[in-house]
């Protein structure tokens, strides 16, 4: 299969948040941009495969800021590694102020899917080729972090999940 880049999978999804979407706080419901961010990485995954794609995992997700009623919101969300059957999907969440529209992000995280068949079967993906710095960085540390995600989920021994470790062991 041809290599594709990043940028084919590239997915960004706007929209606001209503008053039916935020905590007592009145910043978006975490549950929410859960929900956003899995529906554009799951774009994102059908695009780089061009299959039927499921949630495997959600590897890391940082609420680092709150995101306030009535801000627009922009979900990124790009393959940043494709293994044989899986693809890691990087999502960079972006919210724009409604009074100076200066854009700044709020979150980020990182979700595993995996293309299938029509009977669920996981089928192979094309290789991913990254093309910018921070795209080969994400590719990179992509394996430790599948390891550590199949360590978790008890899919994997932490005896065989040699790039992992070796991050821990580094001098
Ligand atoms: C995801 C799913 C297809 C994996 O099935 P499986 O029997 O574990 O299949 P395999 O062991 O062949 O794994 C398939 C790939 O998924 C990867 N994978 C499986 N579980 C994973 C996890 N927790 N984290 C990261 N990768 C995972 C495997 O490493 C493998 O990747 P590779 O082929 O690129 O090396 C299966 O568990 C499933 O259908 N789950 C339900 C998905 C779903 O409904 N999601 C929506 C939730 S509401």
């Amino acid at each position: 299969m041809e290599p594709k880049t990043p940028n084919e999978s590239r997915t960004l999804m706007t929209d606001m948040v209503l008053p039916s979407e935020t905590n007592p706080l009145n910043n978006l419901f975490g549950g929410e941009l859960l929900a956003r961010m899995d529906r554009a990485a799951s774009i994102a995954a059908r695009r780089h495969s061009r299959r039927i794609t499921v949630t495997a995992s959600v590897n890391h997700v940082a609420f680092n800021r709150a995101v306030p009623l009535g801000s627009v919101v922009t979900v990124e969300a790009k393959v940043s590694r494709a293994f044989r059957t899986s693809m890691e999907v990087f999502l960079d969440v972006w919210m724009e102020d409604r009074f100076t529209g200066e854009r700044s992000k709020a979150n980020e995280a990182i979700y595993t899917f995996v293309a299938v068949d029509e009977t669920g079967v996981p089928t192979e993906v094309p290789p991913l080729q990254p093309e910018t710095d921070l795209e080969k960085e994400r590719f990179a540390a992509a394996l430790r972090r599948k390891q550590l995600s199949l360590v978790l989920a008890g899919k994997m021994k932490p005896s065989e999940a040699t790039e992992l470790k070796a991050l821990f062991l580094a001098p």
